[in-house]
């Protein structure tokens, strides 16, 4: 079985290469082509813009010298076993500076790290990020950010074809990924695409290239910027390292911790010190959970699926290469009451006219006072059987230049830029480089 397994998993490699053989090889596939005649001439493509990127702000996120703050003070708590806590941000200024509230009454805050992952450039979210002076700190930014790449993939193209174009129209006015809509025939929207690309980046780029991180045997925790912390997230986790050593003691696995969920405090009140032993699931657990290097030894063996599966979100994306690329599933360890709440009201699926989170945090800051949180002890309940719903996967992932950026991001950034992308081509991306 196992053999099969591997065998199944080397074919689909052998096959994604040969996928973007075909596509490099084949010459009517004009990637970011500034002059492409042929494809301007029609009407319902617009003119080559003057300004494809935006040269400025590429200098800003690429040299980027990776300063950590207040390393003068805690770098000497920053040990082997702490917690790197990795915070991918939009531009939700509240929610960040909520978030940031939260992260300073979080006790043994000092012996973390926390890495924010940009993908918006902005002096005052930059400014934020300064008041904290709690623990260590540094910033990366996604060098391939919609900002940076303004009338051009990966952001949106001027000739790329529009979302809801049909084939056939879209094959009529030779719009550059006209051969490659979507599951449910839609194209590419740039929006959309970032935050799987940001995702995956961000995982690569912390994992395996930040200096500071990149040989950190401890875990790290993935959160958002709308999300909330509680004073005894790391006091949890600390316990939650012990049921974990008692669960492999009796050879069961933990592969993850998951430190948020969507229960309704309400119903779970009469159980607050209770932790669930269960099998990881995405839409479950995509909410501050933790990736370790094991983990993510196996996650980048799958990373032909991760970025190929024709589904824009990177957690639902996850899920699928759990199910279908790992030899077993993933466990994970759940505390009954969230560690991590989710608070933003508005993003990309919920576009609402009030926005305001005061009402969740005051909400939340009683319960903080309600004495369910710092628990002595976890009492362990288990979920063994948990039904898997057939995946169905939600498309907005189709584009060969999509899935083609994607599986770069294990390398170097100058490899990227330097040639083997032939969307960089025509950018003297490289001698924008400060290093
Ligand atoms: C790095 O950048 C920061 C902020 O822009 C600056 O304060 C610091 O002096 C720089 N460090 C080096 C070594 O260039
Ligand atoms: C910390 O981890 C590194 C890398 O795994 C290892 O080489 C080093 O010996 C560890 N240091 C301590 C003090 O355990």
């Amino acid at each position: 079985m196992k053999f099969q397994r591997r065998f199944f998993l080397l074919a689909i490699f052998a096959l994604a290469i040969v996928f973007y053989l075909v596509i490099y090889s084949s010459s009517d596939f004009p990637f970011s082509n500034q002059s492409d005649s042929k494809a301007t001439s029609q009407n319902s493509i617009s003119k080559v813009p003057s300004i494809l990127f935006d040269e400025k702000l590429w200098k800003k996120f690429v040299n980027n010298n990776g300063t950590v703050w207040n390393q003068d003070k805690f770098l000497s708590k920053f040990i082997n076993s702490s917690m790197v806590i990795v915070v991918q941000v939009h531009q939700r200024i509240e929610n960040l500076r909520a978030l940031i509230d939260s992260m300073r009454k979080v006790r043994f805050i000092d012996e973390s790290l926390i890495v924010f992952s940009h993908d918006y450039y902005d002096d005052s979210i930059n400014n934020v990020i300064r008041t904290i002076d709690f623990t260590q700190v540094t910033q990366i930014f996604f060098p391939f950010s919609t900002q940076v790449w303004i009338n051009t993939f990966p952001g949106t193209s001027y000739n790329d074809c529009k979302r809801d174009m049909t084939r056939k129209k879209a094959i009529e006015v030779d719009c550059i990924n006209s051969k490659y809509p979507d599951t449910y025939g839609h194209y590419r929207e740039s929006a959309i695409t970032q935050t799987k690309h940001h995702w995956w980046w961000k995982a690569n780029y912390v994992l395996d290239q930040l200096p500071i991180t990149k040989n950190h045997p401890g875990i790290f925790v993935f959160i958002e910027e709308d999300h909330y912390i509680l004073p005894d997230f790391i006091h949890s986790w600390k316990l939650m390292q012990d049921v974990k050593r008692s669960l492999n003691k009796q050879n069961e696995r933990v592969d993850i911790f998951t430190f948020g969920n969507y229960d309704k405090i309400s119903k779970v009140a009469t159980n607050s010190n209770g932790i669930m032993y269960t099998e990881w699931f995405s839409s479950k657990h995509n909410m501050a959970f933790s990736i370790d290097r094991d983990l993510w030894t196996k996650l980048k063996l799958c990373s032909a699926v991760f970025c190929t599966y024709d589904d824009y979100n990177w957690d639902w994306t996850m899920q699928h290469i759990m199910q279908n690329c790992f030899d077993d599933p993933p466990f994970t360890l759940v505390p009954i009451i969230p560690r991590v709440m989710h608070i933003g009201t508005c993003g990309i699926h919920h576009k609402k006219s009030d926005c305001s989170i005061d009402g969740k945090i005051q909400n939340i800051k009683d319960m903080i006072n309600s004495g369910l949180y710092f628990p002595k002890t976890f009492q362990l309940t288990r979920k063994m059987k948990t039904k898997k719903p057939k995946l169905k996967n939600n498309g907005g992932w189709s584009d060969p230049r999509d899935h083609q950026l994607c599986l770069q991001y294990e390398l170097p950034l100058k490899d990227i830029i330097s040639g083997s992308n032939p969307n960089f081509n025509s950018f003297n991306l490289l001698n924008l480089l400060n290093y």
